[in-house]
């Protein structure tokens, strides 16, 4: 198969260059020129693990290329997939389409035998109808058939993501586009766990908010638990496995942490709330997910000003992992954004460290001083917190982090380190949903009610 990508961003750049490892074809396009140069000399223009790698054996082996020109991009393509950009829009959240619309239109006027349109990027319900009016319009004769193909890849595990998925969803209606699109991701059908899942065009569409969706809800559910636990003297991490074991609930997405950030839950949330709303249709669990999210982020940092004994004018704290999770050099929305925020309002000097986040991060961050590794940030600070769980944080050398700090305090929000270890090390450990030393051991309300009632 010829496929086309246009868009080299996360999902196009994997999308193209895992299809070209199947052995199709793929000419990968984007506007930005010095991308595409980058790109010819193998430098990836986003961090993912064994990326660079796969692009460089399929160009290669001549199934990969890349070009900024559309024209000789979807030239003879079997299908041109849309990967680009699809932001919030400034104002009101919905997804800005602009970009998407633009390409469906550059695609229409340059192809030249008749092929699938295939939208990969997180698109909102109804937009392939868009794009199928927009080819009507350019190109009435081509002979296109639209179709809906949403990625469920993961920032850091995006390979692995694409090459063996829960499920491939197809979206459209039309017997010959399902035949293409089957031939495309037939080398999957080896793998008998990924079920091609062929449904209409605008359920497609819907499947991949509702499925971001339900995860921003399982983790902001399990965060709520935590705080819970935090109060009932309870433990977070054993919940999740007590319940994680329910094939009913599954284990999976149940972490604990600062809350959910990135390029995807947060936008993805907004979008579908907007289409609800256009729609007349609430999703008031969705509504709330995003509030107790956001001001989840802030609650963080004074979390850590409590436990630095509720005051940090002058107060140095170390941060470790600014990226909003492990494996991705990505800041959009990360939590540690605004932890570290509120803890400069409440006076506190902040130090970081995070193994591939810098460069994103210092235009996002004031007045913040970087350090070379977690040792050096640690070193005469008041406290040390974990705010993103990167493997090299998982081995850290308790006792040197506590040897250099001013204070033993590890506050660690990603629960990485068993209470135990910790306080082995020296230090007080806070963490996120755990019975912290000195929790309550009274009875509490309710039991005390129980006990009144007998
Ligand atoms: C997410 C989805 O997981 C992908 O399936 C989807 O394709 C992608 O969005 C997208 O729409 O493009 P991603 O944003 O890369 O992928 O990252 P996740 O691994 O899902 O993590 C998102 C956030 O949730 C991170 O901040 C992470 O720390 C947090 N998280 C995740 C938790 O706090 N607890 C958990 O148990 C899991």
């Amino acid at each position: 198969m010829r496929i086309t990508m246009i868009g080299t961003g996360y999902v196009g750049l994997v999308s193209g260059a895992c299809f070209s490892d199947f052995g199709h074809e793929v000419v990968c396009v984007d506007k930005d020129a010095r991308k595409i140069e980058l790109l010819h000399q193998n430098v990836m223009p986003i961090y993912e693990p064994g990326l660079a790698d796969l692009v460089s054996s399929n160009v290669r082996a001549g199934r990969l290329s890349f070009t900024t020109d559309v024209a000789a991009g979807v030239k003879d393509a079997d299908a041109v997939f849309i990967a680009v950009g699809t932001p919030s829009r400034r104002g009101d959240g919905h997804a800005d389409l602009s970009y998407v619309f633009a390409a469906a239109r550059e695609i229409a006027e340059n192809i030249t035998k008749p092929c699938v349109i295939v939208t990969k990027s997180t698109v909102p319900v109804g937009t392939g109808d868009e794009v199928e009016r927009i080819m009507a319009e350019v190109a009435p004769n081509a002979g296109v058939m639209v179709a809906s193909n949403p990625e469920f890849l993961r920032e850091g595990a995006a390979i692995e993501d694409f090459k063996r998925p829960d499920r491939v969803v197809v979206g459209t209606d039309d017997p010959e586009a399902r035949q293409v699109m089957g031939e495309i991701y037939r080398p999957l059908s080896l793998n008998k766990a990924a079920p091609l899942l062929f449904t209409g065009r605008r359920t497609a569409e819907l499947i991949k908010y509702a499925a971001n969706a339900f995860l921003a809800v399982k983790i902001t559910f399990i965060n709520e638990i935590a705080d819970l636990c935090e109060q009932v003297g309870a433990d977070v991490q054993e919940v999740s496995r007590g319940i994680g074991l329910d094939n009913r609930i599954g284990p999976k997405f149940l972490h604990a942490g600062p809350g959910y950030g990135g390029s995807c839950f947060p936008k993805d949330t907004l979008a579908l709330l907007k289409t609800a709303d256009d729609n007349d249709t609430p999703l008031r669990i969705v509504e709330a997910t995003v509030q107790v999210n956001d001001s989840r982020k802030r609650a963080m940092g004074r979390k850590v000003i409590k436990a630095c004994g509720g005051d940090v004018r002058g107060k140095t704290v170390a941060i470790l992992g600014l990226t909003f999770k492990p494996n991705t050099d990505d800041m959009r929305d990360a939590p540690s954004i605004a932890i570290i925020q509120a803890l400069q309002d409440g006076g506190a000097k902040v130090r970081a460290y995070d193994p591939e986040g810098v460069e994103q991060a210092k235009p996002m961050l004031q007045n913040v001083e970087f350090s070379a590794n977690p040792y050096e940030a640690a070193a005469d600070a008041d406290a040390v917190v974990l705010v993103t769980e990167w493997d090299e944080f998982r081995a850290l050398d308790l006792k040197r982090i506590k040897e250099g700090l001013k204070q033993p305090l590890l506050i660690d929000l990603r629960n990485v380190y068993p209470a135990e270890e910790v306080e082995r090390a020296g230090l007080r450990g806070i963490g996120i949903g755990r019975i912290e030393p000195g929790a309550r051991t009274d009875v509490l309300p309710e039991a005390k009610h129980g006990l009144e009632n007998a």
